[in-house]
């Protein structure tokens, strides 16, 4: 012990006399200045310099210093004891720079002798390459997800020349919320993503929270015909709206030096911009979270905005913050009538505890939303989808043939960070469709199915029963032999004579997750407290239940499995519910049985999925 004492005190007076740094490997340098500083600075080759991450750390605030001058700042759960996996900083835009990590670690070291044990001092190094393999047991495989790190809403979606644009909130240096980014997709089709750089980065007014994007074909905001113009809210010290605008359809953006466009005394967030064609006019929503409700704004050129009206204080559901919302006019299914919906995303408060996406239907005339009233009188509260795990949900901008396209972030806030997950967190829901339509109750409503290009899917046929009669006694149905958790099961259910029908998922290690059609109350409710790890979050465990919107006792199932992730959807979206699930080995076997009398159920078919 002495001895490492005395070497440890000639080192440090080492350092301290010739200003030596006290590490050097993996090219980089080491110096610890106090208990909470500490400069990293690189002197090898390599595109990345890693960071090693404990997720149960506190965040270190990195300064990173290009030539001596703050170039970025970053926060990072910097390993303390253990290092749970590490993250790239990308250096390539500093090449030929001197880059130096001036480190302000977390309080709660006595000395500088405590703060040098850190595992991430030696941990440190210049690679050329990061995996991004992605193979996770829990990893989804044909929904989207970021390559690595955390993602949280979707966000600045706009269509343009046959490609869909997918923005999403992404910290880029861990698996959990901090350092918002605008990650960055692209498809074709709608499931087959490519990753692109990420889009629009912090600045001095703060990270890039969620907003909208919209191509402005008239060059309104003066950036050039067919512009992509971003509204998107910086949040620093306050929280304000910003634009940014992209002549290379949505690759990069340049922040506009004018903003923010849009300061308000209190917290407001989440613009969602539109060009009103009955106004010939930009209309913004923004959330007013805190007052719960939304303010609407007009503009000529996406620069200047003038407030206009809010709606919602005190309607709808009011226990948490409102946020993300949308607003946009759709036709009533079957008619020639038209209304429009206001999306306003609520957590907590959902309709299962944490997260939820509730709605309204009304009409707009370009300054002000009025909510239509149900039969009795009230503003009913509606929810786009009755899972535990859809949030955030906002459609594309410009989107082809009238096509209202929605996406939503798969997760809820309660446990977002905790799921059992480790190189990324979280996925986004499979596009879906957004409709209207009258149901039973005479009442008008938003339907949510899955959009036209997620057929593509389907790969085999791998079990179909044409026509069956169900009683008491389960009859089981295979999932796809080759199954590693992912399949499409679709049927149709006749009550008949049953008060329930119930549809069982099991595996080998005794996981279920039970769905029950209650004919009576025209529900369908989904049970996950068994369905496989659970145990990370008390507000895990849970029972979900949704309107079926149905008088007849009929419904069509249409369900997608996607190793973590449940999508039930009936029919043809009039009712849906997205629930995360993480099973110890996957589903393999579908029980259905009913309860009070024998039920019908017919077209009953399971397909594997085509992924690339
Ligand atoms: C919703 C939200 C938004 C905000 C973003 C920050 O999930 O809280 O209101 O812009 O996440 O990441």
């Amino acid at each position: 012990m002495e001895r490492i004492l005395t070497t440890f005190l000639i080192s440090m007076a080492g350092a301290l006399m010739t200003g030596a740094p006290d590490a050097v490997a993996g090219g980089v340098e080491v110096s610890h200045l106090g208990v909470n500083n500490t400069l990293v600075r690189t002197n090898g080759e390599g595109r990345y310099l890693m960071l090693p991450v404990q997720e149960s750390s506190d965040d270190a605030k990195i300064n990173v210093l290009v030539d001596g001058n703050i170039a970025e700042t970053i926060y990072v759960r910097l390993a303390k004891s253990k290092i749970d996996y590490t993250v790239p900083f990308d250096l390539s835009p500093y090449k030929g720079h001197d880059v130096i990590m001036d480190i302000i670690s977390p309080q709660g070291r006595s000395s500088v002798r405590e703060a040098k044990e850190d595992v991430c001092w030696k941990a440190f190094e210049l690679a050329d390459t990061f995996d991004i393999s992605n193979n996770e047991k829990y990893r989804p495989a044909y929904h989207h997800t970021p390559l690595y790190g955390w993602m949280n809403d979707p966000n600045g979606m706009f269509y343009k020349d046959g490609t869909w644009h997918l923005y999403y909130q992404h910290n880029p240096y861990g698996s959990k919320w901090q350092n918002m980014n605008w990650g960055h997709s692209v498809s074709t089709d709608l499931i087959n993503w490519t990753h692109l750089p990420i889009a629009i980065k912090p600045n001095g007014l703060g990270s890039v929270f969620s907003g909208s994007a919209a191509v402005d074909s008239a060059n309104t905001a003066g950036f050039g015909n067919n512009a992509v113009i971003a509204l998107y809210t910086s949040a620093g010290t306050s929280q304000m709206q910003s634009l940014a605008s992209s002549t290379d359809d949505g690759v990069s953006f340049s922040i506009y030096p004018g903003n923010p466009v849009i300061a308000l005394e209190s917290e407001a967030r989440d613009p969602k911009i539109f060009r009103n064609n009955d106004t010939d006019e930009w209309n913004m929503v923004l959330a007013h979270p805190l007052e719960h409700e939304m303010l609407i704004f007009t503009s000529p050129d996406l620069k200047n905005w003038k407030y206009r009206s809010s709606f919602g204080k005190g309607l709808g559901a009011q226990g948490g913050v409102w946020e993300c919302p949308d607003l946009f006019e759709l036709p009533i299914e079957g008619t020639s009538d038209k209304k429009w919906v206001l999306i306003c995303n609520i957590n907590p408060d959902g309709p299962f505890g944490g997260s939820g996406t509730q709605y309204f239907i009304g009409d707009f005339d370009g300054r002000t939303f009025k909510a239509d009233t149900d039969k009795d009188g009230n503003i009913p509260t509606k929810w786009l989808d009755y899972g535990k795990d859809h949030y955030a949900t906002v459609t594309w901008s410009d989107a082809p043939a009238r096509r209202r396209t929605a996406i939503g972030w798969m997760s809820n806030w309660q446990y977002a960070a905790d799921v059992p997950t480790t190189q990324f967190r979280s996925a986004n829901t499979l596009p879906r469709e957004i409709g209207l339509f009258r149901a039973p109750d005479g009442d008008i409503y938003a339907s949510s199915a899955p959009a036209p290009e997620v057929e593509q899917l389907r790969g085999c046929l791998t079990s179909r029963i044409n026509k069956t009669t169900i009683g008491k006694k389960p009859r089981t149905v295979q999932l796809p032999a080759s199954n590693d958790g992912i399949c499409e099961i679709v049927m149709d259910i006749e009550a008949y004579k049953a008060d329930a029908i119930d549809l069982v998922l099991s595996n080998s290690s005794g996981d279920k997750v039970k769905m029950q059609y209650d004919t009576r109350k025209h529900t369908l409710s989904f049970d996950r407290t068994e369905s496989g790890i659970v145990d990370f979050s008390e507000n895990f465990p849970a029972v979900t239940v949704t309107p079926t919107h149905e008088a007849e006792g009929r419904i069509q199932l249409r369900i997608f499995i996607d190793r973590s992730s449940m999508e039930v959807f009936g029919n043809g979206g009039r009712f849906v519910m997205t629930n995360l699930v993480f099973p110890s080995v996957p589903y393999t076997i579908l029980a259905l049985s009913s309860q009070g009398g024998n039920a019908k159920i017919s077209n009953l078919k399971i397909f594997s999925i085509n992924t690339k």
